[in-house]
């Protein structure tokens, strides 16, 4: 039996670009859209056209360049702002538009300024609005993670009959925990009339470091769309890293009912150039994507990778767009993969001998230095192979 599609939703370009300093350029976008585009992302946001003018002219460069995704664009619930994106969106041969309002106390009473019921009215209006520009309609309660579970209700429930086609509950402020989030997104799915017509999608931030966690115990909920971002770019502590959502549901498809149509051997590429292009480094230890992703330096790490990789990874790093996993030379590291470098730079050792020696001042050398690169490698066999006068 085929598993259904989880639909992946970038927002790089919109949520990613809030991330202080990550701002981009009409040309920047355009370059990422295109690899989202090879990655076979189902929808990117390509940004928030009300916003500026720059962001109107990307969005919509974005919406007449891309052909195989659906391009979205970000609205508030007011007409000025639909209007606006739904003119940045029109060229796209797939069209989304994303309109979004505040539900929980918090932000109504002290943000908008708004009883509930007004924020309800609010909403309908905007979908309706929206809908009559175009057929493809996703429906934001902001801070959902934090609203009251009987309006959300009311509100998703009122959406719907006005024709939204995807459902987004954000947790805007990263404030849930797995259990949590999941067990709200099974209730709204239980309790709201025809809940089965639409998308539920998941929406997380960072701030506890459970963008990734809370996403996916939503999709174990029956979310079937999580948005995300490229290196988990985002407000603050950023979104949940698309890297991570795919490929845990990838690698996990025993666990996970199912299964995305991304291209991951373009996910490393998307991750260097979102990073070059933002100047954000992704950490080394950064899952997935860091440098350190799959490198092995300890010596039993290494040595169990050698006999079968399987000992030590869960993931091939081709899958995933590295040319190959790394042995890491340095303190830890073992005499087989001593020897097995040696053996792939085409350095002859003579005799187990010499190989021991050499062992020996490898160690010596690594207790000095962070990592061991092949050029040490390079000048210390030299020295070992010099014939004595
Ligand atoms: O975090 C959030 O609530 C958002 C919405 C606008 C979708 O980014
Ligand atoms: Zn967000």
């Amino acid at each position: 039996m085929s598993k259904e599609q989880l639909i992946i939703f970038d927002t790089t370009l919109r949520d990613g670009e809030q991330s202080p300093g990550a701002s981009m350029t009409k040309e920047e976008k355009l370059r990422i859209a295109r690899q989202l585009e090879r990655m076979r992302v189902d929808v990117i946001e390509a940004g928030f056209p009300a916003a500026s003018n720059g962001d109107f002219e990307a969005v919509r460069a974005v919406a007449e360049t891309i052909k195989d995704s659906t391009v979205a664009g970000l609205c508030r619930a007011f007409d000025k702002d639909i209007a606006r994106a739904l003119e940045a969106v029109k060229p796209a041969k797939s069209g989304r538009i994303h309109t979004f309002i505040a539900t929980s106390p918090i932000h109504m009473e002290k943000k908008l300024r708004m009883s509930p019921d007004d924020v309800l009215v609010a909403a309908q209006h905007a979908v309706r609005f929206a809908r009559n520009g175009i057929g493809d309609v996703e429906f934001s309660c902001e801070d959902a993670g934090r609203s009251d579970l009987d309006f959300l209700c009311r509100i998703i429930e009122a959406v719907i009959k006005e024709g939204a086609s995807t459902i987004n509950i954000p947790d805007t402020v990263g404030y849930n925990v797995p259990e949590q989030y999941a067990e709200r997104i099974r209730q709204l799915r239980e309790r709201i009339p025809n809940s089965d017509k639409v998308v539920w999608s998941v929406h997380c931030h960072n701030d506890l470091g459970l963008a990734v966690a809370n996403s996916l115990a939503a999709v174990m909920a029956g979310a079937r769309q999580v948005e995300c971002t490229i290196n988990g770019l985002g407000e603050r502590a950023g979104n949940a890293a698309l890297e991570e959502i795919v490929m845990a549901v990838h690698t996990r498809q025993d666990v996970f009912p199912c299964i995305t149509r991304i291209d991951t051997t373009q996910i490393v590429a998307a991750s260097k150039m979102v990073s070059s292009i933002t100047g954000f480094p992704v950490q080394p230890n950064k899952a997935i994507v860091g440098a350190n992703a799959f490198a092995h330096e300890s010596g039993i790490h290494q040595d169990g990778v050698l006999k079968h990789r399987e000992t030590y990874e869960i993931m091939r790093a081709e899958d995933v767009g590295w040319n190959a996993n790394k042995l890491v030379l340095g303190k830890h590291s073992g005499r087989t993969a001593f020897k097995a470098r040696l053996k792939e730079l085409g350095i002859e050792v003579e005799s187990e001998q010499v190989l021991n020696v050499a062992f020996t001042h490898f160690k010596e050398l690594a207790d000095k230095k962070h990592e061991i690169f092949d050029e040490d490698l390079h000048a210390l066999m030299s020295d070992e192979m010099v014939p004595p006068d």
